[in-house]
């Protein structure tokens, strides 16, 4: 279940009301090596707000909803340390290293599409 649902399905059990709508523009990235940086300072924003965000439902005796964003927090430092992995092994190997990640995703699509054929 992605971090919005999760949200969201808190929110309705407390009787609140869900919009879901885009927070921002996407930003449009030409630079493959840019991309795991600009993830990167998503996952950090991330990490801030859902910390806030528990503290201020500490401070309203909701352990449940806490305790939702205290394990979303988990998750986008798991996916920090990721990037970190990703910029590390792109600056180690480079375009090579990118050539592999193109190769191992397009062996993962096609074995996925000779799995759906009857
Ligand atoms: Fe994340």
């Amino acid at each position: 279940m992605l971090h919005i649902e999760k949200i969201a399905e808190r929110i309705l059990f407390l009787k609140g009301d869900v919009e879901l709508k885009a927070s921002r523009e996407v930003e449009k990235l030409h630079d493959v090596k840019a991309m795991p940086q600009a993830a990167q300072t998503l996952e950090e924003q991330s990490i801030r707000d859902y910390n806030n965000w528990a503290i201020q439902c500490s401070a309203h005796a909701d352990s449940m909803s806490k305790k939702l964003f205290e394990e979303l927090v988990m998750d986008e430092e798991r996916h920090y340390a990721q990037y970190d992995n990703e910029l590390e092994n792109v600056a180690k190997y480079g375009n090579e290293y990118l050539a592999l990640q193109s190769i191992e995703r397009s062996k993962t699509l096609s074995a996925t599409v000779a799995v759906k054929k009857p």
